[in-house]
């Protein structure tokens, strides 16, 4: 835990260089636009502990598993989003002497990301070896008005010295990913080029295995205070490396400013032959533009996004700080452009995980993409999983189920298992009732029932296919059991009859039945076409109706609570809180045996399934099983905390939905795990943002209607926030005296507070005070 984070309403801010905190920083200050990120690395020299990181989305490798024991149905590789060329490099040279922020003596640094702007901005004082002293600032960003383009403004003024500054800007290919299984580099080098007198730099270079390639680009220009400088660059070119060197002689307080405009192609979205030009026309047409027009086109698209996503805390700036960062860096990582693209849980900030997607996805992100971005995102995500239907068979064909089950990937780059701790996640199969539940969700919060025919109910049939012939009849319960899975719990493996899987299954085989009584009904062709292609028999409905009626599910009927799993209570029955501190987290105190036999939870398993599908229960079984199994949960997993908080607010205890808030609100900013240099944890920032608008607010669709049961959290003067729903812009504002939403569109709706229905027609508001509400 730390707290060097300066608190501001729109801005991270660091100020002070302190080495050990670097790389921490650099995933904080990370940047991207969806379909290309990096890590705040340093664009001059930088001899200290950094970890450097460019991404390009849907760029992978498959690194070979390393695994003495491969078994059947064990994936054959990793999928790494690669470390890709970086294009921020300037190396500075004053006479001969390099500047690194490790060797030179470092004041007045500052860094500062400007969400409102989009924005990353350095400014430091740097004393060299020799006494040469002289002051930087950089500004740079990843452009999301044109995704393809980044862009860098440095500027450079000699303090107390006139000299020779020597400029090399550089384009970096040669790069290695940390986690390599192999210790090998992924890229090889196709094609370089340096043009447009000198100041142009491209590279092309193909991954190995998946050959996908990449054009890098970069455009220079040189300003001494306002005046353009011509340039006689000499070009510099090594293995996987072009760059452009110069030298000019400077004066005391005299400013020099680089500008290189960036952009990054790759070959998921050209042909592989004209990737070069189209990077060239992609540098033109933004080195038209130049520096400022693009800055300012970014600050307008972010506006935009402001416009339909921001919450708006009063009267606790660090949370109103850490909420608009959660914010900002989910937008970072996903714009919803491309159905290609998904959300890795550490987005552009890291390579841990891989940049793979996970049922993080559908259970956390989906719900913030629905109400804070425009329709077709959150489908995306959705068609994403669509599309990779046929791998999702196939993976469930590797493991011996048949006609046209479907077990989509616990992690998946295109959609074939790749997961590489196979004891933790292999049996997570619950990750397949998460997509049919995203579908679900999608649904109840657009109304869109179209999506059912034209995606949905082909996933809904292949996943209830596979939970059919997942469950097996047990004689002796005389009911169906599901053995041999891991729930959400992954401190459990190889259980029996984890209850949210278990409800889950019936749960995807219902919905399913009733999705394709919808289509039937709706678009009576379309389903028999589809039907037929799917080659489903109509008995397949009976035999998921027979498994409905006489699933198992695990409970105490003395404590009233539903089982995590069978024999979880003959397990030594002690709490989190007597767990010494000295012992936590048991992730990394523990041996693997001790943490399977113990009782203590990672994350939220029965009460996921309470969350999923809390219309079902009343609220004293909620309370019963929240009650039992919290105390047991250790939240080593920062999905965890959320859904606490969320059913903690259903539950009525606000302090318990705060204290949970909070532990992942500011989870990476003030580095709560340790873990921030890893990268952030974007998945559980969508899961902050849950905790705020369906815990404290309350928000709930249901029947089609938008519902809130608002709470004021004690340190916070009001809240707000902005949500899309169905055609409408509503702003929802919560004080201590009560709730009041504007609708800032033409769309009349009817909206529930606390159980009384209001009308709400187009551009109108209504408030009702807390009076009005008890
Ligand atoms: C969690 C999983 C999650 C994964 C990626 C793990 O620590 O237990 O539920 O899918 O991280 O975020």
């Amino acid at each position: 835990m730390r707290n060097y984070i300066k608190a501001d309403e729109w801005n991270i801010i660091e100020e002070g260089f302190d080495p050990h905190l670097n790389k921490i920083s650099e995933s904080i200050f990370s940047l991207g636009n969806g379909r290309m990120g990096q890590r705040a690395n340093f664009e001059e020299t930088y001899t200290g502990e950094t970890l450097p990181g460019n991404y390009v989305a849907g760029v992978y490798y498959p690194d070979k598993t390393r695994v003495g024991w491969w078994k059947n149905g064990y994936p054959e590789y990793f999928a790494k989003v690669l470390n890709a060329a970086n294009w921020i490099g300037i190396e500075v040279k004053l006479d001969d002497e390099i500047l690194d922020l490790a060797t030179a003596e470092v004041s007045d640094f500052k860094r500062v990301l400007n969400m409102h702007g989009g924005y990353l901005e350095r400014t430091f004082t740097a004393k060299l070896k020799r006494g040469k002293t002289l002051k930087v600032k950089s500004t740079r960003f990843c452009s999301i008005a044109d995704d393809e383009v980044g862009a860098i403004r440095y500027s450079i003024t000699p303090l107390n010295f006139d000299g020779k500054l020597t400029l090399m800007t550089f384009i970096d290919g040669d790069v290695k990913n940390q986690d390599s299984n192999y210790d090998e580099k992924f890229w090889y080098m196709v094609a370089d080029e340096i043009s447009g007198a000198g100041a142009e730099a491209y590279i092309k270079l193909r991954t190995k295995k998946t050959e996908f390639e990449v054009c890098t680009g970069s455009n220079i220009e040189l300003y001494k205070n306002a005046e353009k400088l011509n340039l006689n660059p000499e070009a510099v070119r090594k293995e996987k490396f072009v760059g452009q060197t110069f030298s000019l002689d400077i004066k005391a307080n005299e400013e020099i400013t680089l500008i290189k405009i960036a952009a990054n192609l790759s070959s998921e979205n050209y042909p592989k032959e004209s990737l070069l030009k189209e990077t060239k026309s992609v540098i033109a047409k933004a080195s038209a533009k130049g520096f400022d027009t693009l800055l300012k086109e970014q600050a307008e698209a972010w506006a935009i996004k402001w416009e339909e996503s921001d919450i708006i805390i009063e009267g606790d700036v660090s949370a109103q700080q850490a909420i608009r960062f959660n914010i900002f860096q989910l937008f970072q990582t996903y714009t919803g452009k491309d159905d290609r693209l998904n959300i890795g849980p550490k987005g552009f900030t890291g390579e841990k995980y891989g940049g793979s997607t996970y049922w993080d996805t559908e259970a956390y992100c989906v719900p913030f993409y629905l109400a804070t971005a425009r329709q077709e995102v959150s489908k995306n995500l959705l068609v994403y999983r669509h599309k990779q239907l046929g791998k999702a068979i196939e993976n469930a064909a590797k493991l011996g189920f048949k006609d046209g089950a479907a077990l989509y990937p616990m992690v998946t780059m295109n959609g074939e298992e790749c997961h590489n701790e196979w004891e933790i996640t292999f049996e997570e199969i619950h990750r397949n009732g998460a997509i049919a539940f995203a579908i679900f969700n999608y649904i109840r919060y657009t109304g869109d029932e179209s999506y059912l025919s034209d995606f949905g109910l082909e996933v809904l049939i292949g996943i209830a296919r596979f939970w059919k012939q997942r469950v097996n009849w047990s004689n002796d319960k005389q009911q169906y059991v599901m053995l041999g899975v891991t729930g959400p719990n992954e401190y459990e493996n190889n259980v029996n009859n984890n209850w949210y899987t278990n409800i889950l299954a019936t749960w995807c085989m219902k919905y399913a039945t009733e999705a394709a009584e919808i289509v039937k009904a709706q678009q009576p062709e379309k389903y028999n076409t589809l039907l037929k292609a799917l080659s489903f028999n109509q008995k397949e409905f009976a035999d998921w109706a027979d498994i409905i009626e006489k699933m198992y599910y695990p409970q105490d009927e003395k404590l009233g609570i539903f089982l995590q799993q069978d024999g979880y209570l003959d397990k030594e029955q002690t709490l989190v809180k007597d767990l010494p501190a000295s012992e936590r987290p048991i992730n990394q105190k523990w041996s693997w045996d001790r943490i399977l036999r113990s009782c203590f939870i990672k994350q939220a398993d029965v009460l996921q399934g309470l969350y999923f599908f809390e219309e079902d229960y009343d609220l004293d079984t909620l309370k019963r099983n929240f009650d039992f199994y919290e105390p047991r949960t250790v939240h080593e997993s920062s999905l965890s905390p959320c859904v606490h908080s969320i059913l903690a607010a259903k539950l009525n205890d606000e302090a318990r939905a705060y204290e949970f808030y909070l532990r992942t609100a500011r989870l990476d900013l003030d580095d709560y795990n340790n873990d921030t240099e890893d990268g952030l944890h974007i998945t559980s920032m969508a899961g902050t943002w849950m905790s705020v608008v369906e815990g404290f607010a309350g928000m709930r669709v249901r029947d089609g209607k938008l519902q809130f049961n608002p709470f004021l959290p004690g340190k916070w003067k009001s809240f707000s926030f902005t949500i899309g729903f169905r055609g409408a812009t509503l702003k929802i504002n919560i004080t201590e005296s009560g709730i009041n939403i504007k609708n800032n569109a033409a769309v009349d709706l009817e909206i529930g507070i606390r159980n009384q229905f209001y009308k709400l027609t187009g551009n109108t508001e209504i408030e009702v005070n807390n009076t009005a509400l008890v």
